[in-house]
């Protein structure tokens, strides 16, 4: 069964054939970095007007590749939310247009499931059950996860999430936009030890995060500076180390609270070094296992909709013909597949 899968839910369109028994057959992505980079963020109606433009050719670029015409498509899953509202109405009408025209299952996948099914892209994925840190642009989350669609949250943030506290201290030290992967960059020239930052909410019980705070204490210590490249840098390198040390306590209290040995982190935060490394560090001491998707399918890609379209459709999810887009989506609404 090939399942075409369809992200535009923030500012990548991305597009994926996955196969049920031989995985993925091929994909592609159109990044609309540059076009956001001038704003310094997401201007979230270009973003719908760009998916409308490079949605199609992506599609039609994805079927050449994977040598699929529309009648070796069984069904199509796009992501429908949580996101912007136009871009993913643009992912959601092509998807469901496209089904109509083919006569074929259409179903609208919960983008966070697309990433904590991503790992399980990779050759050696992890079994059921496990703890999902998911660490996006979005939503910091740790979920106990039983099977798709049997998701509990365990604890989430409580105001920023990991990338988007990333992103605005970033910002405060006049790097670009994404500003993850750039802030992660100029922290490998810090020195050490120079600054050390708070460890929020890590003295109290729970799996809640609260990263707001740090943007305050980068504001004040950059002010005890003179705003030199290397003072950027030392303080970028301790904010980097206060969130990674954070996520990693709050993992390894989640999988001693539930009993369990294996842990995935996904979503684009899961990209950042440090934390994959001390992430594998701490289950390593814990006798666990870390599971990461591979870099590129970190961050937004069509191929972990396709993935979770396929899991679904295959266990004989349906829906009706409905076009769903939900900006705001909690992840413990969604069923097994029905
Ligand atoms: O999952 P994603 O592509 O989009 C959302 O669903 O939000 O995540 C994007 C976020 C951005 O905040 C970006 O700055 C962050 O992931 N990010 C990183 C790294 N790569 C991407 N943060 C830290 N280190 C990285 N290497
Ligand atoms: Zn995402």
């Amino acid at each position: 069964m090939n399942v075409l899968g369809i992200e535009t839910s923030c500012d990548e369109t991305g597009v994926a054939i996955c196969h049920s028994q031989q995985g993925l057959l091929s994909h592609a992505l159109f990044s609309q970095v540059k076009l956001h980079a001038e704003y310094g963020g997401v201007v979230p109606e270009l973003a719908s007007r760009d998916h409308i433009r490079k949605l199609i050719p992506l599609i039609r670029r994805v079927m050449r590749a994977a040598g699929t015409a529309p009648s070796d498509i069984a069904g199509i899953a796009y992501t429908a939310g949580p996101g912007l509202i136009g871009a993913l109405l643009v992912g959601a009408s092509v998807a469901r247009s496209l089904a109509w025209a083919w006569g074929i299952p259409c179903l609208a996948v919960h983008h966070m499931e697309g990433h904590l099914l991503a790992p399980l892209l990779e050759p050696d994925p992890p079994p059921f059950p496990f703890i999902a840190l998911l660490v996006s642009g979005g939503h910091t989350q740790l979920v106990r996860v039983e099977g798709v669609g049997a998701y509990q949250t365990l604890g989430e943030s409580l105001d920023d999430a990991a990338g988007e506290a990333f992103d605005k201290t970033a910002k405060m030290l006049g790097l670009g936009y994404p500003g993850g992967p750039e802030l992660a960059k100029l922290a490998e020239e810090g020195v050490p030890g120079r600054f050390s930052f708070p460890r929020p909410m890590c003295d109290r019980p729970g799996l809640d995060f609260s990263f707001s705070g740090l943007k305050t204490h980068t504001l004040s210590t950059l002010a005890t500076t003179e705003g030199k490249r290397q003072d950027q840098a030392d303080v970028a390198r301790a904010f980097q180390e206060a969130v990674v040390d954070t996520l990693v306590l709050k993992c390894r209290r989640a999988l001693r609270e539930c009993g369990l040995e294996r842990l995935v982190a996904a979503g684009g935060v899961s990209a950042n070094r440090l934390m994959r490394d001390k992430l594998g560090q701490m289950a390593k001491q814990e006798g666990c296992r870390v599971y990461f998707p591979r870099l590129e399918f970190c961050t937004d890609n069509g191929a972990m909709i396709a993935f979770a379209g396929c899991q679904r459709l295959q266990a004989g999810h349906a829906e009706p013909a409905e076009i769903h887009a939900r900006p705001r989506w909690p992840l413990d609404e969604l069923e097994p597949p029905r």
